[in-house]
């Protein structure tokens, strides 16, 4: 079968295995080659098919009271944490994370809780509301969404009367309740600028927080862990900190899409996975999207290698190009060393610009 039927045939069916999926196997190959056994016994546990089921957060959405529809959002959990690609210290401690939960009883017979209030950390687009929602997945709980913008009251009083609402709501049962952008609210009990009542309201939602029942997982996700103070960091029982993608990460992502095009020469060579550094997934996925529909779109005459060479040079292009928005000079000028963004910048450029990388 030529290579584009092929990826063809794969993108249709969308079969073969995702790059997270990849990622997890290798994970356990790994932790059998290094014989251990208890990461290897989680981790084919967490990997068996799981019967469907109605969807927990779509059962609580009925009983959602009136009064909090507006600060809370119940999602269907879908995404599982075989569909991330993670570097292997966030995959354990989220599996233990999940485990503790998992067993709960067994815990308990020993006069233990499970830890459940967690803290994600990382730059944007790595995967913090991601993995929120893989937790409410792979624990079959509902998973709540808190929304700030009808959390907050305008008059004074309210808003703490609405946070006591949905706390009492989410302690009556089994749940994934997440913050995220939890800074926005952290934050602002220092911020002299904010009045008494932001104030009060973060006072009183950490204590909520202390309140919750141990079935109740709260998960709080930041971009600027700088700006919480010490008083929110100590609730935390786990801090997990998603970085973003290494080396190791992206080449798995390109073996993986290699193994998806059925590609001659797989991907994850060091002049693909150098150009990708310093991205993070979300631009990353959106790249390897833009090749996908570029190899889908030529019908086979294009091969996934080239897909992904004509897209990096593109990228590199585009990135040295960019301008800042009060220097526009001619298209045929050469660009500012100023314009160069840094590499740390990559991530954002890829977004900012509309253009398909690959078109
Ligand atoms: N580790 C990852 N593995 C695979 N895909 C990822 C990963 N991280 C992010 N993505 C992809 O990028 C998209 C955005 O990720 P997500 O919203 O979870 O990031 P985030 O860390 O919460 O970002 P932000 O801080 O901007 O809210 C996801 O829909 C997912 O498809
Ligand atoms: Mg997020």
């Amino acid at each position: 079968m030529a290579r584009g039927q092929f990826a063809r045939k794969k993108e249709s069916h969308g079969g073969g295995l995702g790059p997270a999926q990849a990622t997890f196997q290798a994970l356990m190959a790994e932790a059998r080659s290094q014989r251990h056994h208890r990461l290897v016994e989680k981790l084919e546990n967490m990997s068996e098919p799981r019967p469907q089921r109605t969807s927990g957060a779509r059962m609580h959405a009925q009983s959602l009271p009136n009064d909090l529809e507006g600060s809370l959002a119940p999602v269907a959990p879908r995404r599982r944490l075989t569909d991330l690609v993670l570097p292997k210290y966030v995959t354990t401690d989220v599996v233990d994370f999940i485990q503790e939960h998992a067993q709960l009883e067994l815990l308990r017979s020993h006069g233990l809780e499970p830890r459940h209030k967690l803290l994600l950390v990382g730059p944007p687009g790595t995967g913090k509301t991601s993995l929120a929602e893989v937790i409410a997945s792979e624990l079959r709980l509902p998973f709540f969404v808190v929304r700030y913008d009808g959390l907050i009251a305008s008059y004074l009083g309210e808003t703490a009367t609405r946070l006591r609402r949905l706390t009492d709501f989410v302690a009556e049962q089994p749940c994934v309740l997440f913050f995220d952008e939890f800074d926005t609210l952290g934050k602002e009990r220092g911020d002299t600028n904010e009045t008494g009542e932001i104030k009060r309201v973060v006072s009183s939602l950490l204590l909520q927080m202390d309140s919750l029942p141990s079935h109740c997982v709260v998960v709080c996700a930041t971009n600027h862990p700088e700006l919480l103070d010490r008083a929110v960091w100590r609730r935390f029982e786990l801090r997990i900190d998603v970085p973003l993608p290494g080396e190791a990460e992206i080449r798995s992502w390109l073996r993986s899409l290699s193994r998806d095009y059925d590609a001659p020469r797989s991907l994850d060579r060091p002049e693909f996975v150098a150009a990708l550094l310093g991205m993070n997934f979300s631009d990353i996925e959106a790249f390897t999207l833009d090749i996908r529909r570029k190899v889908v779109l030529s019908r086979g005459r294009i091969a996934l290698e080239d897909a992904a060479t004509t897209g990096l040079e593109r990228l590199k292009e585009r990135l040295s190009r960019s301008r800042s928005p009060e220097n526009f000079p001619p298209s045929d000028s050469p660009p500012s060393p100023s314009s160069i963004r840094p590499k740390s910048d990559k991530r954002r450029s890829a977004k900012i610009s509309g253009e398909s990388p690959s078109s």
